[in-house]
């Protein structure tokens, strides 16, 4: 029997309530839920951790309740279950799709036998907003990037079969616009015009679609007034209609409900009703849909046709899955041991998440062979800040902290002088900040590590200013005076502002929250055992009064001027004035998205176009002038330069990485298709417009050469 016929026998049999037991999903095995799966009234449980629950649960449902359907067991695995890889925005700043495929799929092979087959990851929300706590959860600000990351993990988490052992189903979230949250403040506001909506926001999800995704979850926010998890034109519409997805959608934790308190729904009866008709098919956590569905079929308000519908993608992907030959959990209890070939993945991933944004006099790698180094800060040891957010399940000995790596780096013969000061603490301790002191001057080096531990990153965790503490940058600033060599190695969640430390001091590494083996990954680029090949897949602003600040903005009739002015407030207008500028701060970013520097130096030579069929050839010669192998993340942007509506300065179009010896020279070469160049035109019809049109093969989103071409 085909899996359809097998859902339509299944359906045939269930009673009504039963099909809305389906569409009910709880975190609590409380006695009371017990019961309710029992009488089949819960299709899913997440977000329990203890397999033995788990498995009692399973049990219930399959030998206990009338029909015996399985439950789907959920669960946050987002960057790793007992190996923690890098935050989602880090795996992005590696560029390297294939690395973060094989760790979804090491996250979906650890916890799968705990019986949860259902990951609430990828989120796919383009975030402009360094704010927003939870642009550490996602692949940053591009939508090609978000693109291929999502359809990455998608692939990884899925595996070939989704009914295989090891696999487990994918959640695209949040659908749509939960990042473009207004002030970088979360569950706010998104207020997106449709085409931005459509040739930015919704790109990723279609890419996770195209890629097979098994489920979506719906949003927080509203988009130009109506809630993301009552939106029949993005769930509907776009998701069904327009994308043929046959998967099945979940609200957010409680998010049918808090259509309430949007002022949507006057109450859960209405918010039921609305979240159902919208497209949401199974609710996370309130109790809208168990309490209220019976009687508003009975009623008519919502015609049972729509939850059959509901119900047929919900067990299509629990048939999928091959949960009704096999749901019941392989291991008495989690965790288990991590495997030597994940945590050899994790230290690579990690290793290529990091960015080198700053190396002057080639200060780094560092020598092997110094008498002493000093390593300041508590984020150089303390094993949780490695991780960051969503990370239920870590191991906290487990993790390999940047001193300890440090130490093994370098051995004996290098005395390591570590101090615990820069701590996330309201104050500083006189000693330590005195102690930190002493280390670095009386050391061949210092690193110090800055930045914000995971109690400052993730989701309700935004942040009004992105500064470093001002005791941290009092204790930096008396460290660099010393004038010994200084690296600054940044843990962090999301683009921090620190304008000064890029300024003075001459090497910064970039590392995230680098997972359980980010020690080792740091190090191993401290001392050169590998290269940085890291890029940046988010703009880093110079102030928090910059943003929002991304790379594919519009370019304004006045834009502006090449003359960066930074002057004291109240100055009177120069004759520069009157183009898109502050007068107190520059408009250019401290780092541009796509930027990252590695040991050695690429150059980019003239980016040439040739049309090749209906398609462009976009080429460009690069050579390692350096003196040492590296990989480069070589990147290719385009602008339409006139369109029917306007089009941004520039877009990312495609990247390849890209190894290269020594002296080596290679052709970057891309095929440019019309599709790449499509958007929403005025008319809100899709596809490229002809015209002329500009390419850059660049390191990065503000440098190469660009050539002309133009689309007949
Ligand atoms: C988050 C989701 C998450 C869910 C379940 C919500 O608060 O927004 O991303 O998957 O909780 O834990």
């Amino acid at each position: 029997m085909t899996i359809e016929n097998r859902i339509q026998h299944l359906l045939s049999q269930m009673t009504l309530r039963e099909k809305i037991g389906q569409m009910v999903q709880t975190h609590s095995t409380s006695d009371a839920n017990k019961d309710l799966v029992r009488q089949g009234l819960i299709g899913s449980l997440f977000n329990e951790a203890d397999v033995e629950k788990v498995a009692e649960f399973q049990r219930v449902s399959i030998e206990e309740s009338r029909l015996g359907i399985p439950l789907l067991i959920g669960r946050d695995v987002i960057h790793g279950f007992r190996t923690i890889f890098p935050i989602p925005l880090g795996q992005a700043a590696s560029w390297n799709t294939d690395l973060v495929e094989k760790a979804a799929r090491a996250a979906a092979r650890e916890v799968a036998p705990t019986g949860v087959r259902w990951t609430f990851s990828p989120m796919v929300d383009i975030a402009r907003d360094p704010r927003w706590g939870r642009i550490a959860e996602g692949a940053g600000e591009d939508p090609v990037l978000a693109s291929a990351m999502g359809a990455a993990m998608v692939r990884g988490y899925q595996g070939e079969d989704l009914s295989h052992p090891d696999s487990i189903a994918a959640c695209a979230k949040h659908f749509v616009g939960y990042g473009a949250t207004e002030g970088g403040r979360d569950y706010n506001t998104a207020d997106i015009p449709e085409r931005t909506l459509r040739d930015v926001y919704l790109k990723p999800f279609k890419a996770c679609v195209d890629a097979g995704v098994s489920t979506l979850m719906a949003g927080f926010n509203e988009i130009d007034g109506v809630p993301a998890s009552g939106n029949a034109f993005t769930l509907r519409q776009i998701l069904r209609e327009e994308w043929k997805f046959d998967g099945f959608v979940v609200s957010d934790w409680t998010s049918i409900l808090e259509m309430i308190v949007h002022g949507f729904c006057a109450d859960a009866r209405e918010a039921a009703r609305e979240g159902t008709l919208a497209g949401v098919d199974m609710e996370m956590e309130s109790t809208c849909y168990l309490d209220h569905l019976e009687s508003l079929v009975a009623s008519g308000e919502i015609p049972q046709a729509r939850i059959d519908d509901a119900v047929r993608a919900i067990l299509r992907i629990k048939f999928r899955l091959g949960l009704f030959e096999n749901a019941m959990p392989a291991v008495p209890q989690a965790p288990f041991a991590a495997r030597e070939d994940d945590l050899a993945l994790a230290r690579r991933l990690a290793r290529e998440s990091c960015v080198l944004l700053k190396n002057d006099a080639d200060l780094l790698p560092l020598g092997k062979s110094m008498r002493s180094l000093a390593v300041i800060g508590a984020l150089a040891d303390s094993p949780a800040d490695q991780i960051g957010c969503w990370s239920f399940d870590r191991h906290l000995p487990d993790i390999r902290t940047p001193l300890a790596a440090i130490r093994d780096a370098v051995g004996e013969a290098t005395e390591v002088r570590y101090v615990r000061a820069l701590a996330d603490e309201p104050a500083q301790s006189r000693e330590a900040d005195d102690a930190a002191i002493e280390a670095t001057s009386s050391s061949d080096a210092a690193v110090l590590f800055l930045g914000e531990g995971e109690r400052l990153s993730g989701e309700s965790h935004c942040r009004a200013f992105l500064d470093l503490p001002a005791h941290h940058l009092d204790l930096v600033k008396k460290i660099h005076a010393l004038g010994k060599p200084v690296v600054v190695v940044l843990i962090t969640g999301r683009p921090l502002t620190i304008p000064w430390v890029a300024e003075n001091i001459p090497a910064l590494l970039v590392a995230w929250h680098p997972g359980t083996m980010g020690g080792p990954a740091i190090a191993d680029l401290l001392f050169g055992d590998h290269a940085p090949s890291g890029k940046l897949p988010v703009t880093f602003p110079r102030t928090v009064g910059q943003i929002p600040l991304y790379y594919n903005h519009k370019n304004t009739g006045r834009p502006p001027i090449e003359v960066e002015r930074k002057m004291p407030m109240g100055t009177p207008l120069d004759p520069v004035g009157f183009c898109s500028c502050y007068l107190d701060a520059e408009t250019t970013p401290q780092f541009p998205f796509g930027f990252g520097l590695s040991y050695s130096s690429i150059s980019y030579g003239p980016t040439e176009a040739t049309v090749e069929g209906d398609s462009f050839h976009i080429t460009a010669q690069i050579t390692n002038i350096g003196s040492r192998a590296i990989t480069e993340v070589v990147q290719l942007y385009v602008r339409d330069l006139a369109g029917s509506v306007t089009r941004p300065v520039k877009e990312l179009k495609a990247f390849q990485k890209i190894s290269l010896a020594a002296g080596e020279s290679r052709i970057a070469s891309f095929l440019l298709r019309p599709d790449d160049l499509a958007f929403h035109h005025r008319d809100g019809t899709y596809g490229p417009e002809p015209g002329e049109f500009q390419a850059w093969i660049a390191p990065d989103s503000q440098g190469g050469t660009a050539a002309r071409f133009t689309l007949s």
